[in-house]
């Protein structure tokens, strides 16, 4: 494993793989694709089903003592797979698609087969204690639960002991149906043959969802991507969907009989918008996670998508709500003439009770779908879809990501308490057999979020892809599946955020806080006053300075929101020197607080550099937000925070034309008023009135020592204010300051070619997420 991922270093596989914090099953000789999950928090066991084989892991430990069941196709099934056409190594086995709790003591277990899909219970006992895994040898068939090719998906649920399944119901992988089978009614599906029912899709996810107080409304909502339907789209495209039914649906009693009545369905964007003007659609539905609230009717949908170009590759998060997505269900129908007509929103009168709604009496008055009215089944067969799309929460994603050589796969979402509120963390698993923890954090109000990358983790020892994957609270791990095995890793790892309070507090992670000693667990029901976390700003200063730790913050770290002036067409450094050499440190600017962040690329005026950034040529529209961010471990962290304000030449001959006496006694008064200004102004004065002191650095010192005298324990970073004369101007050419700037640059080009080089390799193993453009 060592040798392997030290051949690609970008990846951070040494680092991960040999902590001991990943604990790996390596997968059998004889199986692969394990990728059907179903974890049991009580049971404390993680049931996964593969090729051929299910098994039974400790949540503790995955490779302490597992049991294995084989269950492999017959031989005759095999053969006649064969025969069929199908490659025997690869399709004619039993991949088990579908595990799900059926009773107290039993699983229902479903496998494709060799394309002869089976089902059968599986004993797992009704305590821990028990220590029971084993496969009934009764077997039942498959249709309509399991699909026959290993390729497809089935989402699956089994609730009340009926079992509902998204899946292909054919050999041919053609006819798809969402089907509810087991238990005590007839088995039931989605119309056969009719394309606006359903058109070749992938399920992805069927979950529950009540829709009031009464179960009797109860609705189950499958996440599925399909192909566009005819005239919907020019040319082929891919729609993501989410699609409702009743749970006491029993189909109608002339038309639609075992069908279901109350089935409809509705497009999910997740869209940027393109410069060009025409949105980028992530279209490609991945994976959905349900993260709940406190109102079990409205949980909060996370959802991964890709994008179907093959030139553009792309990944994306949206979140959805449940009231919009109630609102377009309550919107207004798709509707067309015929064939070659447009689909538009249907303005006739709608049938009453209105199609989609549960036979109940919170809304209907109706007992059984089998009482609708004819024209109400009539209507809901020939309108299954709904007009309008759902649109994610705030109109974009939350995350974006493109231009890497990786997609999303898998999505799982953990609520953390912290100190100052609870925050999702997303753990984000992609095709490269990596994982992405990444927090949300509301900059002023929630519908700005902010996305912190906290670590990424290789958790195989080579790239594939993320199939399947569950977070135990309880055990506070994540498991992951793949075709070559399972991985088992903890939600937080405290210690990898080094050993200083400030450290620990700039990681950000809501799971860690500074305990006194060591960054560790956060626990917020301990309420110990020495915990030290600040998610929300990642600000040291005000978490740590009273602590033994300064000395920490006093060499390195953050003075934030400081503002500096600079003066039109000369230069400013901007000082960012993080302790650590391993850390990559880049710029971002913001004209503004609430405006869309953009990474500052080194080019004629903006000089990256080891110690920071340095600013030629200062223009009126430099000004703004400077933000240094530093990349180490897996984490980022803002180091510094600058309000640039660029004065311009004007400006400043009246200020030093002005009395300067004045000027001392009451220097605010001509200023913006800014309270840091009467620092930067009193500064200003002694640079202009020491003509003598040419070295900036000399003069920042005094500045500095002087400030640092004046904050006492407070820490901050260097922030050298560079001014210069304006004969001086007259001499040097591209504005470039002082003699002592001038060389400083030159020397400055040349590291700074060599730092480009070195940073081209860096960038790919940080993967800082891209910010979604504001709306659409
Ligand atoms: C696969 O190999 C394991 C031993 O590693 C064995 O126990 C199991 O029965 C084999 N499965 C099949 C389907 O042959
Ligand atoms: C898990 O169990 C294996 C095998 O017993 C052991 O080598 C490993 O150290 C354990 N890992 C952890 C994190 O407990
Ligand atoms: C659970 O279901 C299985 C399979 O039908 C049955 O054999 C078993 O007795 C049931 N267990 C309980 C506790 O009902
Ligand atoms: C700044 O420099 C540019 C180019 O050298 C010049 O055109 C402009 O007038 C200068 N602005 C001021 C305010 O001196």
């Amino acid at each position: 494993i060592r040798t392997k991922c030290e051949k690609d270093e970008t990846k951070m596989c040494v680092e991960m793989l040999a902590s001991n914090n990943l604990v790996t099953f390596d997968g059998l000789a004889n199986s692969s694709a394990y990728h059907t999950f179903l974890l049991d928090e009580e049971k404390g066991r993680l049931v996964v089903g593969a090729k051929d084989h299910i098994f039974s892991f400790n949540l503790l430990n995955i490779s302490k003592d597992y049991a294995q069941i084989s269950w492999p196709a017959s031989p005759t099934r095999r053969d006649e797979c064969k025969w069929a056409g199908k490659d025997l190594s690869r399709e004619c086995s039993n991949f088990i698609k579908v595990l799900q709790p059926f009773n107290q003591t039993h699983l229902y277990v479903c496998g494709t087969g060799a394309f002869h899909p089976v089902c059968s219970y599986l004993e797992v006992g009704k305590k821990p204690e028990d220590s029971v895994f084993r496969l009934e040898p009764h077997v039942e068939n498959g249709r309509g639960k399991s699909p026959y090719d290993p390729k497809l998906l089935t989402a699956s649920m089994l609730i009340d002991g009926e079992l509902y399944a998204g899946t292909s119901a054919d050999f041919m992988g053609r006819d798809f149906a969402i089907f509810r089978t087991l238990g005590k009614h007839h088995p039931i599906r989605t119309e056969q043959h009719d394309s606006r029912w359903l058109n070749d899709p992938r399920f992805v996810g069927v979950h529950l969802i009540p829709e009031s107080d009464n179960p009797e409304d109860d609705k189950i909502y499958l996440f599925f991507r399909e192909n566009a339907m005819d005239g919907e789209h020019v040319g082929k495209a891919t729609h993501a969907r989410i699609g409702q039914l009743c749970k006491n649906d029993l189909g109608g009693h002339r038309s639609l009989v075992n069908k279901w009545t109350t089935f409809l369905k509705a497009r999910l964007i997740c869209s940027v918008p393109g410069s060009n003007g025409i949105d980028t659609h992530f279209d490609e539905l991945q994976d959905v996670f349900l993260m709940s609230t406190k109102d079990p009717k409205s949980p909060v949908i996370y959802a991964v998508f890709t994008t179907s170009s093959n030139i553009f590759k792309g990944s994306a998060v949206c979140m959805y709500s449940m009231t919009d997505i109630r609102r377009v269900f309550l919107g207004p129908y798709a509707h067309r003439d015929g064939p070659n007509y447009q689909w538009v929103p249907f303005q006739g009168r709608v049938p009453y009770p209105r199609p989609g709604t549960c036979p109940s009496k919170t809304f209907g008055g109706f007992d059984t779908t089998k009482d609708l009215p004819d024209e109400v089944v009539t209507f809901a067969r020939s309108h299954p879809a709904m007009f309008n799309p759902v649109y994610p929460i705030n109109n974009r994603p939350i995350i974006v990501k493109t231009d890497v050589d990786y997609q999303f796969t898998q999505i799982v979402v953990d609520k953390v308490e912290a100190e100052d509120g609870q925050y999702d963390v997303m753990f984000i698993g992609t095709d490269i057999g990596t994982i992405l923890k990444v927090v949300s954090i509301p900059r002023g109000s929630w519908h700005d979020l902010e996305e912190v990358l906290l670590e990424e983790m290789t958790v195989f020892r080579e790239p594939t892809a993320i199939k399947a994957m569950e977070l135990s609270t309880k055990q506070q791990q994540l498991y992951l599946g793949s075709d070559i095995g399972v991985s088992q890793m903890p939600l937080h790892r405290c210690e990898v955020y080094g050993k200083a309070c400030a450290e620990c507090c700039l990681a950000r992670d809501p799971y860690c806080a500074w305990d006194g000693t060591e960054c560790s667990r956060y626990f917020p029901m301990a309420k110990r006053r020495t915990r030290r976390q600040d998610i929300r700003n990642g600000d040291p200063l005000t978490q740590c300075s009273d602590l033994q730790h300064h000395d920490e913050l006093n060499g390195q770290m953050t003075l934030l929101d400081k503002t500096v002036y600079g003066v039109e067409n000369s230069s400013t450094f901007l000082e960012c020197n993080p302790k650590s050499q391993r850390a990559l440190t880049y710029w971002q600017y913001q004209r503004s607080f609430d405006d869309h962040k953009q990474e500052i690329r080194s080019d004629e005026r903006f000089i990256r550099t080891e110690q920071g950034l340095l600013i030629r040529t200062l223009h009126k529209k430099d000004s703004g937000i400077y933000l240094c961010q530093a990349v180490e471990h897996g984490f980022m962290q803002t180091l510094l925070k600058v309000t640039l304000e660029v004065i311009d030449t004007n400006r400043l001959e009246e200020l030093l034309h002005h009395d300067e006496e004045a000027a001392a006694s009451a220097p605010a008064q001509d200023l913006p008023s800014t309270p840091s200004h009467k620092l930067w102004y009193r500064d200003f004065l002694s640079l202009v009135n020491h003509p003598t002191l040419n070295s900036v650095d000399e003069f920042c010192e005094q500045v500095w020592k002087r400030e640092r005298k004046h904050r006492k324990q407070k820490a901050h970073l260097v922030q050298q204010v560079q001014i210069h004369q304006q004969q001086q101007q007259q001499q040097q050419q591209k504005g470039v300051v002082n003699p002592h700037t001038h060389m400083h640059a030159q020397g400055l080009a040349a590291k700074w070619k060599h730092l480009q080089e070195r940073q081209k390799g860096r960038n790919r193993r940080t993967h800082e997420l891209e910010r979604a453009p504001r709306s659409v």
